[in-house]
């Protein structure tokens, strides 16, 4: 199991290993539209943890550009372990 602590609650929710985080946050506030990784609507910032996301997708270059901070929640799967976000 991985678990998605969310900084500004303090909230945290327990995800199956390669789990897409796309509903999690939902739950917890974060807004989405595209699902596609297109209108950055979804961008949440990573206190802790991105090594255990899946690998940065195309969508997200594109969007985003080459960082280590910023992802494109609908793009996300956590791989494990523990991830922090800030949505
Ligand atoms: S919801 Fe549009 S980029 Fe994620």
């Amino acid at each position: 199991m991985a678990k998605l602590i969310f900084e500004h609650s303090g909230e945290e929710c327990e995800l199956q290993d390669g789990a897409r985080i796309q509903p999690a946050c939902e739950e917890a506030g974060i807004p989405f539209s595209c699902t596609e990784g297109i209108c950055g609507t979804c961008i949440i910032e990573v206190v802790e943890g991105m090594e255990n996301f899946s690998p940065v997708t195309q969508e997200e270059i594109d969007f985003l550009g080459e960082q280590d901070v910023e992802r494109l929640a609908c793009q996300c799967r956590i791989q494990g372990g523990c991830v922090k976000i800030r949505g």
